[in-house]
């Protein structure tokens, strides 16, 4: 037998086992989604007020989304809906995560917009407690190649959005997710919104910031477009 032999059936043989393993889980969720027509983009909102500014700047995102196919079916996930506790190393938190785990590990989830409030120039408590729950994703590659995006929402025009955005991007790379950004013709690292708190007439109703807005648009329509391209070409 060639040397080209052996390497072939030892990888071969590897990747069987790896396979049965779940080790290469994020190659399965793609082949998932290609038998399956249909690709799903979640969005998480991290907000502590339910339904206000960042629920609707990812309402927008999301809908955005669902303009780029009819292929595109969306979900939005409030955090405030569960109960989340602090993730302990090697131990599972007694908690509701297993309400949300498996919605977002699903194969048929293409793309994920993770929306956080900026809260003192950084993500809030919840979105920083749900990503702690990524620990086990980073052997059983339940969210690798599935795409993401951040949207983040401040009451000050330059209130630490971008700063959000890339602490939550870092984590994100970290369980191999694919990050995308807003895209043309904003084109930057993501959604960023000004719910303008200083003044009364705009205060709380996010689709007066028109440029944030767009940001929006742009990032869902982006999500949407590479999940659907990873999912049919992988
Ligand atoms: C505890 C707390 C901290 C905040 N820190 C900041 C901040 O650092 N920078 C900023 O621009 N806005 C800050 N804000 C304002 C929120 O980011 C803003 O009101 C946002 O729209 C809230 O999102 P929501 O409507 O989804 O609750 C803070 C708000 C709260 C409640």
């Amino acid at each position: 037998m060639t040397d080209k032999n052996l390497n072939r059936r030892h990888f071969l043989g590897t990747a069987g086992v790896a396979a049965a393993a779940g080790i290469i889980a994020g190659a399965k969720s793609v082949q998932a989604a290609e038998g399956n027509k249909k690709v799903k983009i979640i969005a998480v909102c991290g907000s502590h007020r339910k339904g206000k500014t960042t629920s609707t700047a990812l309402q927008i995102a999301l809908d955005s989304a669902k303009t780029v196919s009819p292929d595109i079916e969306t979900e939005l996930i409030e955090l405030m809906d569960y109960k989340l506790e602090p993730a302990v190393p090697g131990g599972n938190a007694v908690d509701e995560y297993d309400k949300i785990g498996p919605k977002i590990a699903d194969p048929a989830v293409g793309g994920i917009i993770f929306g956080s409030p900026v809260y003192f120039s950084n993500m809030t408590s919840m979105m920083k407690m749900f990503i702690e729950h990524f620990g086990p994703y980073k052997k059983s590659g339940a969210l690798s190649n599935k795409v993401a995006g951040v949207l983040t929402v401040a009451g000050a025009r330059n209130g630490g959005q971008e700063g959000v955005a890339q602490s939550i991007t870092a984590a994100l790379l970290g369980v191999e997710m694919i990050m995308v950004g807003d895209g043309r013709p904003t084109g930057h690292s993501g959604a960023t919104l000004w719910n303008n708190g200083k003044d009364e007439a705009v205060k709380d109703n996010i689709t007066k910031d028109e440029f944030g807005c767009a940001t929006a648009k742009g990032l869902g329509k982006r999500v949407a477009e590479v999940a659907l391209r990873m999912a049919k070409k992988s």
